[in-house]
């Protein structure tokens, strides 16, 4: 689908752009939490979360930090996107979607993670459903939304945390984590690594829901070698030390959809039907990861010698 740049507004590091469908065409709704591929002007493909105070009707909102170490998605987003280009965007994907049935949603996010939460507190602002959003940053003048949050519709449910150290940070969410009850309340979580194996980590007799985007998944035992075997065919593939599976199976002939190729998006899950994965992505659920029947191959990689996969 293609959709032109309509606004772009710039602050302290953090690109929003409004994103509007050609003439009257309407933009397909979705729900809070869900993300798009965007493929930008230099071919690479990249995931953005809608934060949209509405979701459908004919905008879409996505902000994109810019970020130092950009492969290329956040740098051609900040330096070659002008208002007036035309874009090629996917179908909203959610695989961080609210519980309906959840007595208490706490939201937590830190950093440009606020993205998906902040769609998260509209649409349950909008439901009447009991929240709270924590969102933790370096310092307010620098946080993306920070004026929305606290001067909007959602101020009474919003706390803006700045400049805590990684301890305060720790004490602060076991405190607010302290005052619910554990059944009935689900945890959300999205942004950089390291803060979300805290909120992880504290929250963990709590039902926790998590995204990360951006940041590459923790790097797997990129030495091992292993064989892919294909289920449907019968072949197999060999995995070489250094080398992805994702790449191996392309280069073997075997079609297989992928998009982030960094194990945040969740496009090249393949089922797993014999053998142990070794899971090094940020898409599966704990209960996903421990039954064992899928994986990334554009990151993961295997725990057995063998995996066998369904195709
Ligand atoms: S291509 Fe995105 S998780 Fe593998």
């Amino acid at each position: 689908m293609q959709v032109r740049i309509h606004a772009i507004a710039d602050s302290a590091g953090v690109r929003v752009l409004e994103l509007r469908a050609e003439g009257d065409a309407q933009l397909p709704s979705y729900e809070a939490g869900a993300h798009i591929d965007v493929t930008l002007g230099n071919g690479l493909v990249r995931q953005y979360s809608l934060c949209c105070r509405q979701p459908g009707g004919d905008a879409y909102r996505i902000a994109v930090k810019r970020e130092p170490q950009s492969r290329g998605g956040s740098a051609w987003l900040h330096d070659e996107a002008t208002v007036g280009m035309t874009l090629q965007i996917g179908q909203p994907r959610n695989a961080f979607a609210l519980v309906p049935e959840a007595d208490m949603h706490l939201l937590f996010a830190g950093g440009i993670g606020i993205t998906p939460i902040l769609s998260m507190a509209y649409a349950l602002q909008r439901r009447r459903q009991p929240f709270q959003l924590y969102y933790f940053v370096r310092d307010v003048a620098g946080a993306a939304f920070a004026a929305e949050l606290q001067s909007g519709p959602l101020a009474g449910r919003v706390q803006v945390l700045a400049g805590l150290t990684p301890e305060q940070t720790a004490a602060r969410i076991r405190t607010d984590l302290s005052t619910h009850p554990v059944a009935g309340t689900h945890v959300y979580v999205c942004g950089p690594a390291p803060f979300m194996q805290t909120v992880a980590t504290e929250a963990g007799q709590f039902a926790v829901h998590q995204e990360s985007f951006g940041a590459p998944p923790a790097n797997a035992d990129a030495e091992t070698a292993f064989t892919l075997t294909l289920h449907r065919s019968g072949r197999q593939v060999q995995v070489a030390a250094g080398r992805t599976a994702l790449a191996c199976l392309q280069e073997a002939g075997v079609e297989l959809d992928c998009s982030c190729e960094v194990g945040v998006c969740g496009t090249c899950r393949t089922t797993v039907l014999e053998g142990t994965p070794l899971h090094c992505d940020a898409v599966l659920s704990d209960g996903e990861r421990q039954a064992n029947n899928c994986f990334m191959p554009c990151v993961s990689r295997a725990l057995t010698p063998v995996l066998v996969l369904d195709l």
